[in-house]
């Protein structure tokens, strides 16, 4: 069965699946301009690092195309407050900065306004061409990792939902079953938005991969039991250092794989590397809302009044990554010299 389209950019008309809704319901919601494509990130209609950038870099074309005016100089400092908009709307996915300033290079380049408008769509939809191309590349890479008759547990969601592609860590898993190998799945549910039982186990159930539903906090006895060969996860920045940021939860995966000596590996495009910054301490965790802990899909759980902590992300420290898997290749310690070489 066909993966799940995150966006859509069509003649002009920006269209995305609301990821909030699923899995109850497969809901096409157009964007018709920068705000609303702010939001939408906001709120994780469109969710997932490259997914985000992708909307993103199709967020600055729609508000570029409504600047009314001939002034280049005018045009860009109206183009900047987009970026600006856009920029703002969640701070942890790394390719969401790479996409903004992808878009703002290209800007600059050009001429007159007609032609910066279109150089920008060309730029967004060539960086959604070459998210799939990366995607198909790190997955055929990382897929040689993974041995038949392996339990691959995965977390949040790394697939063609969270990138507009073929999906990261997911994207390793399937081809991985696609080349043959008969693999089974570990999926964790991700509170505490669900990512995992909500996207996770739609991907798998459509590409008909064998796989178990679990809570987070199951990880450690289904590792303990020896009923899981190796973790995949995906990417929301990583650090020169390989210091990775990904869903919160990824840490005590990391560590809780270490002490079993399981493989944890990090799959992601090189879009998700920030090669600004030394370490994960830099990384800025984006804090959301207390309801999304004190609530799940609306119905409350916990009384009212309550202190609530809510980091969206959390940062695995490198020593605990057994490789990096990109498009460009896997990489493994020492990873900054690996990422640095990679990424040049
Ligand atoms: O808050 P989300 O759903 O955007 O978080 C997504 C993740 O943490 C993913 O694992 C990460 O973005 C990698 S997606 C290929």
């Amino acid at each position: 069965m066909a993966d799940l389209v995150p966006l859509e950019w069509r003649n002009g008309r920006l269209i995305i699946l609301d990821q909030t809704l699923l899995p109850l319901h497969e809901t096409y919601i157009e964007l018709h301009d920068y705000q609303e494509v702010a939001s939408a990130i906001k709120s994780l209609a469109v969710r997932g690092a490259p997914a985000i950038g992708l909307a993103a870099a199709y967020g600055v074309v729609k508000g570029a195309q409504a600047i009314k005016t001939n002034d280049v100089r005018e045009f860009n400092s109206e183009l900047q407050k987009v970026i600006d908009t856009l920029a703002a709307s969640r701070p942890t996915a790394r390719n969401l900065f790479w996409a903004l300033e992808r878009m703002q290079r290209v800007a600059q380049s050009g001429i007159n306004v007609d032609q910066i408008k279109k150089v920008l769509e060309q730029e967004a939809i060539r960086i959604h061409q070459e998210q799939l191309e990366s995607d198909l590349a790190l997955s055929r890479l990382g897929a040689a990792l993974i041995n038949t008759g392996d339990t691959i547990l995965t977390h949040c969601n790394a697939g063609a939902l969270a990138t507009g592609g073929y999906g990261t860590a997911l994207g390793v898993i399937k081809q991985a079953y696609a080349e043959g190998k008969n693999i089974q799945v570990i999926a964790t549910e991700t509170r505490p938005l669900l990512q995992g039982a909500r996207l996770t186990a739609c991907e798998l159930k459509k590409a008909g991969i064998p796989f178990t539903l679990i809570t987070d906090s199951m990880a450690g006895t289904f590792m303990r039991q020896g009923k899981i060969n190796a973790v995949v996860t995906g990417a929301d920045r990583i650090a020169a250092n390989g210091d990775t940021a990904n869903k919160i939860g990824t840490y005590t995966l990391a560590v809780l794989a270490r002490a079993h000596n399981i493989p944890f590996y990090i799959a992601a495009p090189i879009s998700t590397v920030d090669s600004s910054i030394s370490s994960g301490e830099e990384i800025v965790i984006e804090e959301r809302k207390a309801e999304e802990v004190t609530c799940i899909q609306g119905v409350c759980t916990a009384p009212d009044g309550i202190h609530v902590a809510n980091p969206a992300f959390d940062v695995t420290p490198n020593r605990y990554i057994s490789a990096i898997i990109t498009e460009r290749g896997i990489i493994r310690r020492p990873f900054t010299r690996g990422l640095k070489e990679t990424c040049r």
